[in-house]
Protein backbone atom coordinates (compact mmCIF):
# COMPACT_ATOMS: atom_id res chain seq x y z
CA UNK A 1 0.00 0.00 0.00
CA UNK A 2 2.87 2.47 0.98
CA UNK A 3 3.88 2.40 -2.81
CA UNK A 4 0.60 4.23 -3.16
CA UNK A 5 1.69 7.12 -1.31
CA UNK A 6 3.20 9.40 -3.76
CA UNK A 7 5.62 12.91 -2.84
CA UNK A 8 4.64 16.22 -5.22
CA UNK A 9 5.04 20.10 -4.64
CA UNK A 10 2.09 21.34 -3.31
CA UNK A 11 -0.67 22.81 -5.43
CA UNK A 12 -3.01 25.63 -3.98
CA UNK A 13 -5.88 23.68 -4.15
CA UNK A 14 -4.07 21.57 -1.55
CA UNK A 15 -4.01 24.43 1.11
CA UNK A 16 -7.64 22.72 2.77
CA UNK A 17 -6.03 19.63 3.50
CA UNK A 18 -2.48 20.75 4.39
CA UNK A 19 -4.62 22.67 7.36
CA UNK A 20 -6.31 20.29 8.34
CA UNK A 21 -2.97 17.93 8.71
CA UNK A 22 -1.78 20.98 10.83
CA UNK A 23 -4.77 21.53 13.09
CA UNK A 24 -4.71 17.67 13.77
CA UNK A 25 -1.13 17.42 15.05
CA UNK A 26 -1.69 20.80 17.20
CA UNK A 27 -4.68 19.82 18.76
CA UNK A 28 -4.23 16.20 19.17
CA UNK A 29 -1.23 14.93 19.16
CA UNK A 30 1.65 18.27 20.32
CA UNK A 31 0.86 17.13 24.22
CA UNK A 32 4.43 18.62 24.99
CA UNK A 33 3.08 21.43 24.44
CA UNK A 34 0.83 23.81 27.14
CA UNK A 35 -2.85 23.40 25.46
CA UNK A 36 -2.98 27.03 25.56
CA UNK A 37 -0.65 27.22 22.99
CA UNK A 38 -1.44 23.96 20.71
CA UNK A 39 -4.95 25.69 20.69
CA UNK A 40 -3.45 29.07 19.02
CA UNK A 41 -1.32 27.83 16.88
CA UNK A 42 -4.13 25.75 15.89
CA UNK A 43 -6.22 28.20 15.04
CA UNK A 44 -3.80 29.90 12.65
CA UNK A 45 -3.08 26.95 10.24
CA UNK A 46 -5.43 28.05 8.39
CA UNK A 47 -5.92 27.25 4.46
CA UNK A 48 -5.08 31.04 3.87
CA UNK A 49 -2.23 30.67 6.15
CA UNK A 50 -0.84 27.93 4.02
CA UNK A 51 -1.74 29.24 0.67
CA UNK A 52 0.48 32.69 1.98
CA UNK A 53 3.47 30.70 3.14
CA UNK A 54 3.48 28.63 0.31
CA UNK A 55 4.66 31.74 -1.77
CA UNK A 56 7.93 31.83 0.19
CA UNK A 57 9.12 28.63 0.24
CA UNK A 58 8.79 25.18 -1.21
CA UNK A 59 6.24 22.82 -0.06
CA UNK A 60 6.18 18.87 -0.57
CA UNK A 61 2.97 16.66 0.29
CA UNK A 62 2.90 13.36 0.56
CA UNK A 63 -0.81 11.45 -1.44
CA UNK A 64 -2.35 8.78 -1.10
CA UNK A 65 -5.48 8.91 -3.69
CA UNK A 66 -6.85 12.31 -3.03
CA UNK A 67 -6.02 12.56 0.43
CA UNK A 68 -2.41 14.14 2.01
CA UNK A 69 -1.08 12.04 4.62
CA UNK A 70 2.09 13.93 4.92
CA UNK A 71 3.88 17.17 4.20
CA UNK A 72 7.86 19.26 4.76
CA UNK A 73 8.35 22.40 3.51
CA UNK A 74 11.97 24.45 2.44
CA UNK A 75 12.55 27.72 3.83
CA UNK A 76 15.62 28.49 2.00
CA UNK A 77 17.59 25.97 3.94
CA UNK A 78 15.69 25.55 7.04
CA UNK A 79 13.17 22.71 7.12
CA UNK A 80 9.44 23.76 8.01
CA UNK A 81 5.79 22.06 8.16
CA UNK A 82 6.83 18.34 8.75
CA UNK A 83 4.07 16.51 9.35
CA UNK A 84 2.77 13.05 8.87
CA UNK A 85 -0.77 11.58 9.82
CA UNK A 86 -0.21 9.91 13.11
CA UNK A 87 -1.87 6.43 11.56
CA UNK A 88 0.66 6.62 8.67
CA UNK A 89 3.57 7.51 11.27
CA UNK A 90 6.87 5.00 11.38
CA UNK A 91 6.77 3.49 7.45
CA UNK A 92 9.40 5.97 6.26
CA UNK A 93 6.64 8.79 4.83
CA UNK A 94 9.02 11.30 6.72
CA UNK A 95 12.21 10.04 5.52
CA UNK A 96 11.13 9.89 2.06
CA UNK A 97 10.07 13.80 2.15
CA UNK A 98 13.59 14.60 3.85
CA UNK A 99 15.22 13.41 1.07
CA UNK A 100 13.22 15.01 -1.19
CA UNK A 101 13.55 18.49 0.07
CA UNK A 102 17.34 17.86 0.56
CA UNK A 103 17.20 17.25 -3.56
CA UNK A 104 15.79 20.66 -3.86
CA UNK A 105 17.93 22.23 -1.14
CA UNK A 106 20.79 20.80 -3.33
CA UNK A 107 19.88 22.13 -6.71
CA UNK A 108 19.40 25.27 -5.60
CA UNK A 109 22.92 25.40 -4.47
CA UNK A 110 23.12 24.91 -0.12
CA UNK A 111 26.07 23.38 1.39
CA UNK A 112 23.52 22.17 4.21
CA UNK A 113 20.07 21.91 5.95
CA UNK A 114 18.86 22.69 9.32
CA UNK A 115 16.05 22.13 10.82
CA UNK A 116 14.72 23.37 14.23
CA UNK A 117 12.92 20.46 15.86
CA UNK A 118 10.42 21.10 18.15
CA UNK A 119 7.98 18.39 19.12
CA UNK A 120 10.40 15.62 20.26
CA UNK A 121 11.29 14.76 16.56
CA UNK A 122 15.08 14.86 17.27
CA UNK A 123 15.67 11.20 16.91
CA UNK A 124 13.67 11.40 12.99
CA UNK A 125 16.12 13.87 12.42
CA UNK A 126 19.56 12.20 13.66
CA UNK A 127 18.32 8.89 12.02
CA UNK A 128 17.87 11.08 8.93
CA UNK A 129 21.88 11.86 9.00
CA UNK A 130 21.36 15.52 10.87
CA UNK A 131 23.43 16.78 13.62
CA UNK A 132 22.45 18.21 16.73
CA UNK A 133 24.03 21.61 17.12
CA UNK A 134 22.32 23.70 20.32
CA UNK A 135 19.25 24.51 22.29
CA UNK A 136 17.54 27.17 20.77
CA UNK A 137 13.98 28.59 21.63
CA UNK A 138 12.17 29.59 18.61
CA UNK A 139 9.13 32.00 17.78
CA UNK A 140 5.98 30.82 15.97
CA UNK A 141 2.98 32.57 15.79
CA UNK A 142 3.63 34.59 19.16
CA UNK A 143 4.88 31.20 21.50
CA UNK A 144 8.10 30.76 22.48
CA UNK A 145 8.67 26.89 22.12
CA UNK A 146 11.96 25.03 23.10
CA UNK A 147 13.78 23.89 19.95
CA UNK A 148 16.91 22.13 19.27
CA UNK A 149 19.05 23.24 15.97
CA UNK A 150 19.79 20.35 13.88
CA UNK A 151 22.27 20.57 10.60
CA UNK A 152 22.94 18.13 8.07
CA UNK A 153 25.54 18.69 4.70
CA UNK A 154 24.46 17.75 1.56
CA UNK A 155 26.59 16.19 -1.31
CA UNK A 156 25.34 14.16 -4.18
C1 LIG B 1 8.53 13.48 12.84
C2 LIG B 1 7.66 12.83 11.77
C3 LIG B 1 7.49 13.80 10.60
C4 LIG B 1 8.37 11.56 11.27
O1 LIG B 1 7.63 10.99 10.20
P1 LIG B 1 7.57 9.41 9.98
O2 LIG B 1 6.97 9.16 8.64
O3 LIG B 1 6.92 8.75 11.13
O4 LIG B 1 9.13 9.06 9.99
P2 LIG B 1 9.88 7.75 9.44
O5 LIG B 1 8.93 6.59 9.40
O6 LIG B 1 10.55 8.12 8.16
O7 LIG B 1 10.96 7.54 10.60
C5 LIG B 1 12.32 7.23 10.33
C6 LIG B 1 13.03 6.95 11.64
O8 LIG B 1 13.01 8.13 12.47
C7 LIG B 1 12.87 7.73 13.84
N1 LIG B 1 11.61 8.24 14.38
C8 LIG B 1 10.53 8.66 13.69
N2 LIG B 1 9.56 9.08 14.53
C9 LIG B 1 10.05 8.90 15.78
C10 LIG B 1 9.52 9.15 17.07
N3 LIG B 1 8.30 9.66 17.26
N4 LIG B 1 10.30 8.84 18.15
C11 LIG B 1 11.53 8.31 17.98
N5 LIG B 1 12.10 8.07 16.75
C12 LIG B 1 11.36 8.36 15.68
C13 LIG B 1 12.87 6.21 13.87
O9 LIG B 1 14.21 5.79 14.05
C14 LIG B 1 12.37 5.87 12.49
O10 LIG B 1 12.82 4.62 12.05
P3 LIG B 1 12.09 3.26 12.54
O11 LIG B 1 10.59 3.47 12.43
O12 LIG B 1 12.61 2.24 11.59
O13 LIG B 1 12.54 3.05 13.95
C15 LIG B 1 6.28 12.38 12.32
O14 LIG B 1 6.49 11.56 13.45
C16 LIG B 1 5.39 13.55 12.73
O15 LIG B 1 4.63 14.07 11.92
N6 LIG B 1 5.47 13.95 14.00
C17 LIG B 1 4.62 15.01 14.52
C18 LIG B 1 5.03 16.38 13.99
C19 LIG B 1 6.50 16.70 14.21
O16 LIG B 1 7.08 16.36 15.23
N7 LIG B 1 7.09 17.38 13.22
C20 LIG B 1 8.48 17.80 13.28
C21 LIG B 1 8.54 19.22 13.76
S1 LIG B 1 10.21 19.85 13.68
Amino acid sequence: MDSNIALRHFKMEDAQRCSSLMQDHFLNHATNLPIEVRIQISNSRTSEYIQKIATDRIIIVASLKDKIIGMGALKENEIRHMYVESKYQRRGIGSRIIRFLEREAYEKGFPSIIVNSVDQSEDFYTKNGFQSLIKTRIERHGSILEAILLEKFLDK
